[in-house]
């Protein structure tokens, strides 16, 4: 390995991305004593995906990531697919043996995936950790769920505090999924199935306040669903039924947002629910990695005029990072003009707030891509990024889009998260440019501030 590990020509630089090798789904998201484990879906001996094993890396902060030894690997079950991780504070499980907290990790083996397995089929199984997720140790009694149909995997489980039992969410096959409960991490038993129209894989459960909204002084609670794609359901869970009250539902519109998950165990007086995506499908010539995560993301629930729905910003972490600032006030942006003109580089927080006024195009030009946001009459407004488009309407007039900016990502947030797009590019090495421009008109810009970022990887 060389001293340019991690400044490689399309290395994310506040991105994780495994030291070498192939990443896909983040898996095992949890949070305990200031640390984020971050595991992955990893092969260990290439470049493509295969010999699928549980990676890890460990954050204090979100931004900056050291991977460790890889967590879980293939054994005659089968290969280790995607999963979840838990904190069993109160330990359920029996496994605790110091006075750490035990972190259960509740995951997927792929039998018949490998040599080692052949015939198996797949099956849900847990390992539990001791020493803060550094050495983990498979359970005698796996699985603790048995075959059901085809390949049913990516189990993600959450504590339900009013019925004192784990739930499950697992994906079962087609658009179905189901979700089971369980005193103890080991027994499961099954609830109902459901089916959600466009989704596969991957799922997601968590509870969380529709944010401003108080009912007799306590927050207005509901349960959340996603999918492998981000699209989502928002209802009611009981500790039996989850009862959907709208949805499917997308936040995300960008070409590379997939396998979404949210951490376990964000403390209280945090209270985020924070979620990384795979960037699937990104493309990374001739480097010692293949593919990468999306920045952390902070997910809130809102009551709109269309109904609740979710919305993704970054999360303010990003602000470590922050270098030199370019500002700019009150702008009144002509056609012909590029306010960022003189400006070079390859990392970027960008964060602006317009009004299109006379204008029907804003364009960002980041290293030859451009993202644009076109007003067609007054009907239809688009926001467009990499070859996708979302519908983005003004809010009180006005736009405002935080773009970040890494050597092979673009993600873009558009009024306060309510619509982002999550996408991978392949600059060219030698373009640094940036440009904001205004076509057939002048818009006006109220705020403009370009911080340069600095590498996470010091
Ligand atoms: C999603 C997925 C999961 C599976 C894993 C295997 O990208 O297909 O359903 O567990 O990847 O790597």
């Amino acid at each position: 390995m060389t001293s340019n590990l991690y400044h490689e020509t399309y290395r994310p630089q506040f991105h994780f991305s495994p030291r070498q090798n192939w990443t896909n789904d983040p898996n095992g998201l949890v949070y305990y004593k200031g640390e984020y484990h971050l595991f992955f879906q990893h092969n260990p001996f290439g470049i493509d995906w295969g010999n699928m094993t549980w990676g890890h890396a460990i954050s204090p902060d979100l931004v900056h990531w050291q991977q460790l030894p890889n967590a879980l690997e293939p054994d005659s079950l089968g290969t280790i697919f995607s999963g979840s991780a838990v904190v069993d504070w109160r330990n359920t499980a029996g496994f605790q043996s110091g006075d750490d907290e035990v972190l259960v990790a509740i995951y997927t083996a792929a039998g018949n995936t490998s040599e080692a397995s052949q015939g198996q089929p797949f099956t849900q199984c847990i390992a539990y950790s001791n020493d803060r997720g550094r050495t983990w140790t498979k359970y005698a009694g796996n699985p603790v769920l048995g075959h059901i149909v085809k390949e049913n995997r990516d189990p993600k489980v959450v504590w339900h505090a009013p019925t004192s039992q784990w739930i499950m969410a697992l994906y079962k096959d087609a658009e179905t999924y189901a979700f089971f409960a369980s005193p103890d991490l080991k027994a499961w038993t099954h609830l109902h199935d459901i089916d959600v129209p466009g989704c596969t894989e991957c799922p997601d459960f968590f509870e969380m306040p529709i944010l401003d909204h108080r009912d007799n002084g306590s927050p207005d609670m509901r349960w959340v669903f996603t999918s492998a794609n981000g699209r989502y359901l928002v209802g009611s869970f009981d500790g039996h039924r989850f009862i959907p009250e709208t949805g499917p539902h997308q936040v995300d519109f960008g070409a590379n947002y997939y396998a979404v998950q949210s951490y376990s165990d964000i403390p209280p007086h945090d209270g985020r629910r924070i979620q990384i995506a795979w960037m699937a499908g990104g493309k990374y010539p001739d480097m010692p990695f293949n593919q990468q995560m999306s920045f952390p993301c902070e997910l809130t629930l809102h009551r709109s005029p269309i109904g609740l729905r979710l919305c993704r910003t970054p999360v303010r972490e990003i602000e470590q990072l922050h270098a030199r600032a370019h500002v700019w006030r009150e702008l009144a942006l002509q056609p012909g003009s590029n306010p960022l003109s003189a400006i070079r580089g390859d990392l970027f927080d960008i964060r602006i707030e317009f009004e299109p006024a006379d204008a029907t195009e804003i364009n960002f030009t980041v290293r030859g891509e451009t993202m644009t946001y076109a007003v067609d009459g007054k009907t239809l407004k688009t926001l467009t990024s990499l070859g996708k488009s979302a519908p983005l309407d003004l809010d009180d007039g006005r736009i405002k889009l935080q773009i970040l900016v890494d050597r092979s990502s673009l993600e873009v947030f558009a009024n306060d998260g309510k619509v982002s797009m999550t996408s991978c590019f392949l600059p060219q090495p030698d373009d640094l440019s940036l440009s904001l421009t205004a076509a057939g008109g002048t818009a006006r810009i109220h705020t403009l501030d370009v911080y340069e970022l600095n590498t996470a990887w010091r």
